[in-house]
């Protein structure tokens, strides 16, 4: 097995550069053979460690587990597909692809020299403590909660295999800016942090094995009532996790992490205190911040042209305190059944209110740029393109830069998605499609993810929670 999913792309190991472009423009060579039976073997405990002691967060009353629930809790958890032994899909307060969610949370927490690591595990909506251990004095700041991610590849590999790690980084970048909105939503001291110092030291905590994982951002949040609620949790949960019996190494992704971990970098946002933000509704946010698929899109008629625009007005809302997470980026948007907007390409501005640009007439039915023919592109009100405001190289960015750029990306779609939300509208992204073609027809610069939106039809989701 093992020579089994190492052999075909060994080359790439060597060619890291066109691996992160064949990641984006030629993504089906990036799909090795697998066994049928071994797609989608899902096991949810990939990833999770054993702890000392677990902390039940459901049901109770406390800041810790609103943050976390609010940011990568569960919502559903759908049976009907366990019966048929196909996947445990469950679904969250963010998207990601193939609902396979790949991203693991962990908390850093030095008191009195002595840190302690945590996991929060979604599925059970425990936070288990996993290890304590005695720091040096120099290394992390005393009593602040570092929150961080990594990517844990064998939950996304047995579908995507290679084409995975791209996935897997604007993935982080959604999850990321969910902490974003916990934080400015709630007012607290937060800051995000791309460093490879910070990476490093991280690392030696968890013992991440790069093998299997690594890290993708990490979030300082600085608040003794956080910190005050995780002291006085006391709800202990007896359940103990059976071992991760069946995740395999992915020696190209090692490859990448450790060359990416050699880099320097250090990108620390301070996440701007510009007051509580009142807009955001968690509930509105839950009900509406889905994404629905092809048929759920096709609205017979024309919608109305205030949510969309209410939504690129809210975006822009939350933009206002990050200073450089989304500066190299830009928003493109195909209009095609939006009343009282002319049909054709536009530009959105940020920080000047969200303001819609037309570039120029078009219409056609872009059905042709989807890997997957499972939306109705010509029926979708309007198409939303990610891309890249310069035209970054590929060919020779650093493996560090590939990761961030994707980040970048997923924390601005999220954003939509949950603005989108608020206003009444759905989104889904959709990163399988022909990013050359799409090039080639809505904007020459690199175009790195795509959303589809349309008006939400409400449904009661609390009917189909368990
Ligand atoms: C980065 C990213 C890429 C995605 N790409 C696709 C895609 O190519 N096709 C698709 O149908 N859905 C795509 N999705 C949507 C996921 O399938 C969806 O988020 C997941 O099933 C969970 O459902 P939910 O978002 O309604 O909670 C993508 C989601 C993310 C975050």
């Amino acid at each position: 097995m093992k020579s089994f999913l190492n052999d075909k792309l060994k080359w790439y190991s060597k060619n890291l550069n066109q691996y992160f472009l064949d990641t984006i423009y030629d993504t089906d060579k990036l799909m090795v053979d697998l066994p049928q039976d071994r797609w989608f073997k899902i096991n949810p405990t990939r990833g999770m460690k054993k702890a000392i002691c677990c902390y039940d967060l459901a049901g109770i009353d406390s800041k810790i587990s609103d943050f976390l629930v609010n940011i990568y809790g569960e919502t559903e958890y759908n049976r009907a597909v366990i019966d048929r032994k196909i996947l445990r899909f469950s679904r969250r307060m963010v998207a990601s692809g193939g609902g396979l969610y790949p991203n693991l949370i962990y908390i850093l927490i030095k008191t009195n020299q002595v840190v302690n690591i945590y996991q929060f595990d979604p599925a059970l909506c425990v936070l288990r403590l996993i290890e304590k251990c005695q720091a040096a004095e120099s290394e992390l700041e005393e009593n602040a909660c570092y929150f961080i991610s990594t990517l844990y590849y064998f939950r996304n590999w047995l579908k995507y295999r290679y084409f995975g790690y791209r996935l897997m980084n604007v993935d982080a970048g959604y999850l990321l800016a969910n902490f974003y909105l916990e934080v400015i939503k709630n007012g607290l001291n937060g800051e995000i942090y791309f460093s490879s110092e910070l990476f490093k030291l991280a690392r030696k905590y968890i013992k991440i094995d790069l093998k299997k994982e690594s890290i993708c951002f990490v979030v300082k949040v600085s608040d003794l009532n956080l910190l005050d609620s995780i002291k006085k949790l006391n709800k202990i949960c007896k359940y103990q996790i059976f071992d991760d019996w069946d995740t395999q190494d992915i020696d190209l992704y090692e490859t990448i992490e450790k060359t990416a971990l050699g880099q320097k970098y250090n990108i620390c946002e301070k996440i701007v205190d510009e007051g509580k933000i009142n807009i955001l509704n968690s509930q509105i946010v839950s009900q509406n911040r889905i994404s629905p698929g092809g048929a759920a899109m096709q609205s017979i008629l024309p919608i109305d042209k205030d949510g969309l625009l209410a939504t690129l007005s809210d975006l822009d809302v939350f933009l206002k305190h990050v200073k450089y997470l989304v500066s190299d980026l830009n928003i493109y948007i195909y209009i095609k059944k939006i009343e009282g907007l002319e049909i054709g390409i536009y530009e959105c501005f940020l920080g000047e209110g969200g303001k819609l640009k037309f570039i120029r007439p078009f219409n056609e039915n872009l059905q042709i740029i989807l890997k997957k023919h499972n939306f109705n592109f010509d029926d979708t009100p309007a198409l939303i393109f990610v891309g890249s405001k310069s035209c970054f190289d590929f060919m020779k960015c650093k493996e560090s830069e590939f990761k961030f750029i994707q980040l970048e990306v997923g924390f601005l779609s999220h954003l939509i998605s949950v603005a989108a939300a608020l206003n009444g509208c759905y989104t889904h992204p959709i990163l399988g499609f022909d990013s050359k073609l799409c090039e080639e027809k809505i904007a020459k610069k690199h175009i790195l993810n795509l959303i589809a939106f349309s008006d939400a039809k409400t449904l009661d989701r609390r009917r189909l929670m368990y």
